[in-house]
């Protein structure tokens, strides 16, 4: 697939991101921090080089790409290879799952999350982090997607198309925050409840009790 083969190709140039755009990547860090639960088992799906995960205690992810997955893994992540809608892991063992910039760039969105909901326990909680497609950088984002090697082949999405499929796939009680607010300069922001302005949007959403 070609949106894993690029993350394959520059595995090492995408972990620099996170050091060359250090006020973005604590901004949506702290915006994650908002709504990742504090106790519980967490797995990242599509842990990509670990950088979250590891700042967020979660010790568990999944991931396709054997170069990012090797990268994650000497942050100390346990990492499965495997793809988001067919997760390699038992029915009800976690507590939380979390995506973070994942929804772009899967094949199939709505098994994805319902293969998130399988996974988690009763009671527990889905985080996504996504790039909001109608926001100011979003747009921003989606004109200059075919200069960027990563987000080439990136189907951004917007809110309500995520929250939709998160509420088919079985998920409810959905709180938002939002950073990346401003496209001018790179600068550390708050994160901000709700959802509209920021190009990075957290949706935390609940297991429904009768999807069990
Ligand atoms: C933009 S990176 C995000 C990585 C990490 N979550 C982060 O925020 O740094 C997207 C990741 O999704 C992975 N990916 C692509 N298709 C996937 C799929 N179908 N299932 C799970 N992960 C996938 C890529 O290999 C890549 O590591």
């Amino acid at each position: 697939m070609e949106e894993v083969k690029a993350f394959n190709r520059a595995a090492q140039e995408y972990d620099k991101w996170f050091e060359e755009h250090a006020d973005w990547f604590s901004s949506e860090l702290e915006a994650l921090k908002q709504a990742v639960p504090k106790t519980g088992k967490g797995i990242e799906i599509g842990v990509g080089t670990g950088r979250f995960a590891g700042e967020l205690g979660i010790e568990t992810g999944v991931e396709p790409s054997e170069k990012m997955a090797a990268i994650a893994s000497k942050r100390g992540i346990r990492v499965f290879q495997g793809y988001a809608e067919d997760l390699p892991v038992p029915d009800l063992s976690f507590d939380y799952t979390l995506m973070v910039t994942v929804d772009c760039f899967l094949q199939d969105v709505a098994k994805a999350f319902k293969e998130a909901r399988r996974i988690t326990k009763p009671g527990g909680a889905i985080i996504i982090g996504m790039i909001d497609k109608s926001s100011p950088l979003g747009r921003k984002y989606q004109e200059h997607k075919k200069d960027n090697p990563f987000y080439r082949s990136a189907s951004f999405h917007d809110v309500e198309e995520i929250t939709n499929l998160l509420e088919k796939a079985g998920f409810q009680n959905f709180s938002f925050w939002q950073t990346l607010v401003n496209t001018e300069e790179e600068v550390l922001e708050k994160p901000i409840k709700g959802y509209g302005e920021g190009g990075f949007v957290v949706i935390k959403a609940e297991k429904k009790i009768s999807n069990l």
